[in-house]
Formats: structure tokens, C-alpha cells, sequence
């Protein structure tokens, strides 16, 4: 956890600022630590207050600038809030901040959050492309920027990371993860607590983080929101908790329950999950906020009625209610009838108090309002340029037969589809300050990079749907679809003949930037027929067609697959997006990303995930079907492109895997090396993968899991010997009573590009 020094000095402005609004005078705090300040302000608060701490409203009509007279001020003024989320703006939190210190009983400031996912004005690639750039030092630095910028703006807390693993790409939500590892998923989230948190939660440039959502919230039955969830203690434990823990272990200051069930009871009256092992196993000592409205929905759940789930939900470890205020409702009368107790109450509100007083805010409640620091820092050069330099790490090369991209900066290009030209779609879900106004198009984009070397002509091709009644389900948060009232057929007629005029097209489809996000689940993940049409209609002019995908989530593209001849995955980007693709395109830089998620042939091979079980009756390799062996009649069983893929402008090849030894004792370190060379004529990144496979166990075990990647650059020609060190601990699990440790045996080891590719060894472990 988070640990301030002891000693901290409350400041005396900050402290006069308390006293001077509160209706005591002996409390004393200069010199004081933690616990002796918070001892001392909550002796003197009443119970009403306390249960205020615990209160998290969202901003509602102080986004609209109704501060002063709204009702949220009011409850302010009487102590009843203890946070408020998505406002937006130094000056317009300052104000609200001055209510809370001049005006509340005892002047506790608020901790004022938001859900900055990847950027806050500055947008970085959605949280599933992001992951795909496999390089730790970027994802951390994606999340310094947005603290850096946020911070400047009031804003001390944000809602991430969320880790929860998903194999289900019909789930929307899929795109503000890490995908389906939980080793990569565990690396991921250290790396984004440790850039929003830095190394010190008071330094003003620095903000708390939020891992959510606690827990399994990515298993959702069927891939559709907010479904239960039902899944074994080992499969927790083993797959989905590894990135939760690893936030707890790199010191995230506050946890967010999910919305659905664990083992029959929701995650926000589960006392197992949050006390037993979340505090009791993990040693989390920060505090638990809920998700949205997550206590009332207990009711729809079944548990009860609010006063009761309200009472569950404060027993079993929630210290902070969003939205749905059924603590502030009925904690009181809970307490009363003696279904809470004081302590309970007690211990919620001190972790609030807690939170706030390693934030610095009693040192100065307004630290995070900097309205100079955030000219200097928001929507920067610097942090648009680092954005736009991620952003092109995150793409991954699906397909690119005959070498058809890069393009070149010459002749005239036909630029077509619904993503064409779209600066609306470009930020991608869960950029809520992000302004898509100013936006980078994928148009604008290549006219940068071209100026006037080569000639661009546009036509918009086609709708995102066919349908305009789903197209509205998507065309939200003022991410403007741009719905084209002309026919289909009238569309296709003038991208054709844009085509015909061009040396190269580039079709730009995919989903609009909300078919994916919350709610936003989806039952056909296959590019809507209104884009294949259109991609059909280019194929037929006999031009050469880049596609470029854009999409929240794996799709089935296996007709795309069969059929382009290329196709570039930009996920959605960001605000740079456009300059980033053009960065790609026109090879200026070679792409690198490698999927986090694996992509189905169709849709009814979902779940699909590299890291399965082998089966009683698995097919033999290299089969395609055989009766009575765990396989479909219809499909393959391979993935149309497995975790870990994703190609290059160059070659990469593999050679000479030797292990130091054959076997290792439990205390002792294999070394694993591998010889990478670039054999093609350009300078690339790779990222290696090592993957083990534990032959036998006392339970079964995957017949491949993730242990180590590294992510090199070579120029053309080179070479390079890349070791990974693997001990008794990387090869540990858990195991049927939950004990976790390595079993002693025969395992295989895997080094490669992929999931499905690489050179392979064998090892044992001796006791
Ligand atoms: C989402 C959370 C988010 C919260 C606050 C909820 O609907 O599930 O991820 O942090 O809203 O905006």
C-alpha cells in the first residue's frame, strides 16, 4: 500500500482552514500522524458525517454549472458527500471544494474523481490496444500522461485500470481490458498503477488509482453485460485474479466492485471476496468504492431491499457507495435495529479519511487545481506527440499478402468507409473528457503525411449497419456516426469509382467507436454487411485494398481473411489516431503490435483462448476434425488468429533455443535463450514470447501458459540472443485447497512470435 510518512505535518493553512469552520477547538493535528489526526477529526464528527464520507454522488448539475444552488451543494454543505465524480475543470472543482472546506461541519475536502481510462484530454489507444504494444514502459507512461493532465484539473482518483480477463469478445467491454492473459494482464496493471500513482500518492502530479472490477466482471455468461458470472475457485484464482492482486501488490490506493455475482452472491455483499481475500490474503489497506448504483442493483439481484443490501454491502467491505445512496439512506436506521454496527461504520469512514490524507488534501484540498500547471501540461505537443507514437506500437498487421503496405506517398489514393473520415470515432470508448472535436480523422491523417506528394479522393463507401435503428443503439456520446441517407448501392457506385481513378485504395471499416464499451455486447462480431459489400465491390475493381480495421474487440473476419489481401488492426487510437495510422501506412513506422486476444473463426467457437485445457480427447495436431474428439463438425478448432500474433514489414527468425540446463531444483533459475534475427530489409520491434507447459499435475493444467516476453528492435540483418530466467515460482499454481507452488515434473517450454509458433524444449523441475 500507499504509505506516507507517519510524520506528516499538516500544513497550518490547510489546518486553520479546518478549525476555522469547525464547531471544536482542541484539535490539535501539527506534528500529528495518520492516525492521531484522523483519531482526533472523527471523535469530533458526527454520525451523520461519517456516513457521508461514505457517500460518492456523480457531479450532475455541476457540470452544468449549477454549483452553488444544486442539491448535491446543499449536501455538501451538511457533509453528506465524501466524493463527487465527473466534474470537470480546476476552476468549477475549486468551487465545489470550497463549499466542502468553508461550508461542511468539519471541512473535509472531497476526493473528486473520474473515469480517465487511457487519457484524459490527450487520448491514448483503448485499453486493448494498448495492452498489444507489449511494452510496459509505454503503457506506464500512457498512464503518467493522463495523471499529469488530470491532476492539473482538479481530478486526485481515477477508475482505473480495469484488468478483468475476458476470452469472450461478444462482451463490449472487452476493449477496456488487457485481454485474455492474466501473466500479461498482472505486468499491465502494475504498470498502470505504478504511472498514475508514481512514487508518491501527495506529489500534486500524481493521482490514486482504482483496479476494477472486483472481481470476474469479464466472465459475463454469454459475452452479454453485466451477466452472472459462475465459474470454479481454481479458474479465479488461477486466471481471473493474477491482475487484480498484482494492482493490490504494486499499491493501488482503492478497489471497485463489480456488478455481477461470485459463487451466488454479488461482489458487493461479498464478504469472502472482499474481506477474506482482498484484505485477509492480499493485504489491501486502501479502500472499497462501488460500482455505479451496484448496492441498489443487489435488490434486482435478489438479496433484498435497500436498507438490507445496503447493510450487506457495508459488512462485507464496501466503504463507499457510488451513486445509489443506500448507505447516506439507510445506514442510520441499520444501525439502529443493530444490523450495523458503529465499528463498521467507523472502519468505512476512516478508510476514506485515510485515502484523503494520503492524497495531501488536508494539506491543501485545492493541490489538484492548477490551472497554470494545466496549460502548460493538458493537450500538449509533448503529450500528443507521445500519444501518437503509442498509438502506432498498439496496431497489429493481420494480413499482408505481397508486401501491399506500407503504401507509398505518391499517385492518387482512394480513401474510403465509414471510418474514412470520422474524427468522432476516432477516441474510442471510455474517453469521457476526451474532446473528439479535435480528434485526428484517419483523412486528416494521410493529408499530413502527404501534403502534396500524392492525391487523396474521399467517398464515403458505406454505413457502419444497415440498419438505422441499431445504428442509433451505437451513435451516443456525441460520437457522431454520420449516417448517410443515400442508398447503399449509390454509396458502393461512388467508392468504385473512386477506386477506379486510384493506384491504391484504402477501405477504413470496422465498428463505430461505441459497438463496443459498456453495453454494447454483441451477438454477430462479423463486419456488418453493409462493409463487406462495399470491400466486396473494391476487390472487384481489381486495385490494390489496404483495410484498415477499426474495432473494440476481436471480430470473426474470416470472409476478410480469405479475401483482402491486407489488413491493418488500429484498434481506436485516440486523439492521434490518424496521424499514428498514416505513421503505419505509409511505413514510416513498422508495425509491431501483437493481439492480447484471441480472434475466432465465428462466432460459436466463443469462449477461444490459447491457454485451454487439453482434454480427455483432444484432435491431433495438424487435424481437422476426427469423430468422437473434442472438436465442431463445422469448424476448425484453430483460431483464425491466435494470442500473441501479429506480423511486421520485416521478418523476424527464430533459432538456436538452448536451455542452461535440463532440469532445475525448486531454489534454483533456468536460463532460456533464443537467437532472433531480422532477416528482412527493415528496422523492426519484435516481442518474443516464452510460454511453459506443465505436462503433469495433480490438476490438469493448460496446454500452454505465458511466462515471460521481451520486446526488442532490430536493424536489418541483425541478430540477437534473448534470455528469459524462469524459477520454481513461475511455474507455481494453485492448486485444490488453494495452496500455490510448483509441483515437481516434466514441462515443455515454447519460445516464439505467437501462441501458435516458436521452437520448443524440455525441462523438469526436481524437488
Ligand atoms: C462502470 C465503471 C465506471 C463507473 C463510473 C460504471 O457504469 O461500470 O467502470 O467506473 O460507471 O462512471
Amino acid at each position: 500500500m500507499i504509505t506516507r510518512s507517519l510524520t506528516t505535518i499538516i500544513s497550518a493553512a490547510a489546518f486553520s482552514m479546518i478549525v476555522a469552520c469547525s464547531p471544536s477547538e482542541n484539535k490539535s493535528t501539527e506534528g500529528n500522524d495518520q492516525t492521531a489526526f484522523i483519531d482526533s477529526l472523527m471523535n469530533e464528527m458526527s454520525l451523520d458525517e461519517k456516513i457521508g464520507q461514505l457517500n460518492l454522488p456523480t457531479s450532475g448539475a455541476f457540470t452544468t454549472g449549477e454549483a452553488a444552488n444544486s442539491n448535491i451543494a446543499g449536501s455538501i454543505k451538511e457533509g453528506k458527500v465524501g466524493g463527487l465524480f465527473n466534474i470537470q475543470s480546476a476552476e468549477r472543482i475549486r468551487e465545489v471544494q470550497k463549499i466542502a472546506v468553508e461550508q461542511s461541519p468539519h471541512g473535509i475536502p472531497l476526493i473528486f474523481g473520474m473515469d480517465v481510462i487511457h487519457g484524459y484530454k490527450t487520448i491514448f489507444p483503448i485499453p486493448l490496444g494498448l495492452s498489444c504494444t507489449w511494452d510496459m514502459d509505454l503503457i506506464e507512461q500512457s498512464a503518467r500522461v493522463a495523471a499529469k493532465e488530470v491532476s492539473a484539473d482538479g481530478i486526485a482518483w481515477t477508475f482505473s485500470p480495469m484488468t478483468d480477463i475476458s476470452v469472450d469478445p461478444r462482451w463490449g467491454r472487452a476493449s477496456e481490458g488487457s485481454g485474455e492473459d492474466s501473466y500479461l494482464g498482472a505486468q499491465i496493471a502494475k504498470a498502470m498503477v505504478k504511472g498514475y500513482q508514481g512514487t508518491d500518492l501527495a506529489d500534486p502530479n500524481t493521482i490514486m488509482a482504482c483496479v476494477k472490477h472486483f472481481a470476474l466482471y469479464g466472465a459475463a455468461e454469454a459475452g452479454r453485460d453485466y451477466n452472472t458470472t459462475d465459474m470454479s475457485r481454481l479458474r479465479m484464482y488461477n486466471d481471473y485474479f493474477p491482475p487484480y492482486k498484482a494492482a493490490v501488490d504494486a499499491g493501488v490506493g482503492s478497489v471497485m466492485t463489480s456488478f455481477n455475482e461470485i459463487d451466488g452472491v454479488p461482489a458487493s455483499a461479498n464478504k469472502w471476496l472482499m474481506h477474506d481475500i482482498l484484505r485477509e490474503a492480499w493485504g489491501f489497506d486502501g479502500f472499497v468504492v462501488t460500482d455505479y448504483t451496484a448496492i441498489n442493483e443487489m435488490m434486482a439481484h435478489g438479496m433484498g431491499d435497500l436498507q438490507q443490501v445496503s447493510a450487506l454491502a457495508l459488512k462485507a467491505g464496501v466503504d463507499m457507495d457510488m451513486v445509489g445512496e443506500g448507505f447516506l439512506t439507510t445506514l442510520k436506521k441499520s444501525l439502529e435495529e443493530g444490523k450495523v454496527t458503529e465499528a463498521d461504520i467507523d472502519k468505512a469512514c476512516r478508510r476514506m479519511l485515510e485515502a484523503k490524507y494520503q492524497l495531501g488534501l488536508f494539506d491543501d484540498p485545492y493541490k489538484y487545481c492548477d490551472v497554470e500547471r494545466g496549460k502548460q501540461e493538458i493537450f500538449s505537443e509533448k503529450n500528443r506527440k507521445t500519444a501518437r507514437e503509442t498509438a502506432a506500437q498498439s496496431f497489429v498487421l493481420l494480413k499482408n499478402e505481397g508486401n501491399i503496405l506500407p503504401i507509398k506517398k505518391s499517385g492518387t489514393i482512394a480513401l474510403v468507409g465509414p471510418l474514412a473520415d470520422n474524427k468522432e470515432n476516432m477516441n474510442g470508448t471510455w474517453s469521457v473528457a476526451g474532446q473528439v472535436d479535435k480528434a485526428i480523422s484517419l483523412r486528416k491523417g494521410l493529408e499530413n503525411a502527404i501534403g502534396d506528394q500524392a492525391n487523396i479522393i474521399h467517398a464515403r463507401g458505406a454505413n457502419f449497419v444497415s440498419d438505422p435503428e441499431l445504428e442509433k443503439r451505437f451513435s451516443v456520446f456525441g460520437k457522431n456516426t454520420h449516417r448517410d441517407n443515400r442508398s447503399e448501392e449509390a454509396m458502393i457506385k461512388e467508392a468504385v469509382q473512386a477506386a477506379q481513378k486510384a493506384d491504391v485504395v484504402i477501405a477504413a471499416v470496422g465498428e463505430a467507436s461505441e459497438m463496443s464499451g459498456e453495453s454494447s455486447s454483441r451477438s454477430d462480431i462479423e463486419l456488418p454487411k453493409s462493409q463487406r459489400n462495399l470491400l466486396k465491390a473494391l476487390l472487384k475493381t481489381g486495385k490494390p485494398v489496404v483495410t484498415v480495421l477499426f474495432t473494440g474487440r476481436p471480430l470473426a473476419l474470416k470472409w476478410e481473411d480469405e479475401n483482402m489481401p491486407s489488413i491493418l488492426n488500429v484498434w481506436f487510437a485516440g486523439s492521434e489516431a490518424g496521424d499514428a495510422i498514416a505513421d503505419v501506412v505509409f511505413g514510416d513506422v513498422n508495425p509491431s503490435g501483437k493481439l492480447t486476444m484471441t480472434w475466432p473463426q465465428n462466432v460459436g467457437q466463443v469462449p477461444i483462448y490459447y491457454s485451454h485445457k487439453n482434454t480427455g480427447r483432444p484432435l491431433p495436431d495438424g487435424q481437422w476434425f476426427q469423430k468422437f474428439k473434442s472438436n465442431y463438425l463445422d469448424v476448425s478448432n484453430e483460431p483464425l488468429y491466435p494470442f500473441g500474433y501479429g506480423l511486421s514489414y520485416t521478418n523476424f527468425d527464430y533459432g538456436n533455443l538452448v536451455l542452461s540446463a535440463d532440469s532445475i531444483s525448486m531454489d534454483g533459475t533456468l536460463k532460456v535463450s533464443v537467437e532472433v534475427a531480422n532477416t528482412g530489409d527493415r528496422k523492426g520491434k519484435e516481442v518474443v514470447q516464452l510460454y511453459t507447459r506443465d505436462l503433469v499435475g495433480s490438476i490438469t493444467r493448460p496446454v500452454k501458459e505465458l511466462k515471460g516476453f521481451q520486446k526488442i528492435e532490430l536493424a536489418p540483418g541483425e541478430s540477437k540472443i534473448v534470455t528469459f530466467s524462469l524459477t520454481a515460482d513461475d511455474l507455481a499454481f494453485y492448486h485444490q485447497d488453494m495452496s500455490f507452488y510448483a509441483e515437481p515434473g516434466d514441462f515443455k517450454v515454447f519460445v516464439g512470435p505467437s501462441s501458435a509458433e516458436g521452437l520448443e524444449a524440455d525441462f523438469s523441475l526436481t524437488k
